[in-house]
């Protein structure tokens, strides 16, 4: 690619090349965007939680090679981990995992640190939600026939 290629390592180039798990996730458990305020370039993270680890993790980028290498490697960080803590992976993190990023481009990672928080925030926010039970109602309808017990 002409921006920049020359700046970039070569795990940067393979990322951006050769994106992982790039692409909408259906169903997911959390879905996390995050937009670069200084580019408006956008990160949108979808993860699949199965007890409490990260089972699966996706991602859809608009932006710079950084910021797409960065989103790639983020779902390779984060796969099998607990939502505890992929919360602690920083941008720094994230840059490292890349082998460092151009001085220029290291607040491109800001965007995968960013979209983790969110995705997180929303899986919370749907698990928290009720859920019905399927043994809702029971008990209360001790009147019909059903007597507690007796202790
Ligand atoms: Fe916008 Fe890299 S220039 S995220």
């Amino acid at each position: 690619m002409p921006e920049q290629a020359g700046s970039y390592n070569s795990i940067v180039l393979d990322h951006f090349n050769h994106p992982r798990n790039m692409g909408e996730m259906d169903r997911p458990d959390g879905v996390g965007q995050a937009t670069n305020p200084a580019c408006g370039d956008t990160m949108r993270l979808f993860i699949r939680v199965e007890r409490n680890r990260i089972a699966e993790a996706k991602f859809l980028t608009f932006g710079c090679a950084a910021a797409i290498a960065s989103s790639s490697i983020t779902t390779e960080m984060i796969q099998g981990k607990t939502v505890e803590e992929i919360l602690m992976i920083t941008k720094e993190m994230v840059s490292e995992a890349l082998g460092g990023l151009p001085p220029t481009k290291i607040h491109c990672s800001v965007l995968a640190e960013d979209a983790i928080r969110a995705a997180v925030a929303d899986y919370r926010n749907k698990d928290s939600s009720p859920h019905p039970s399927p043994l809702e109602g029971e008990g209360k309808d001790e009147g019909r026939g059903k007597k507690g017990k007796r202790s």
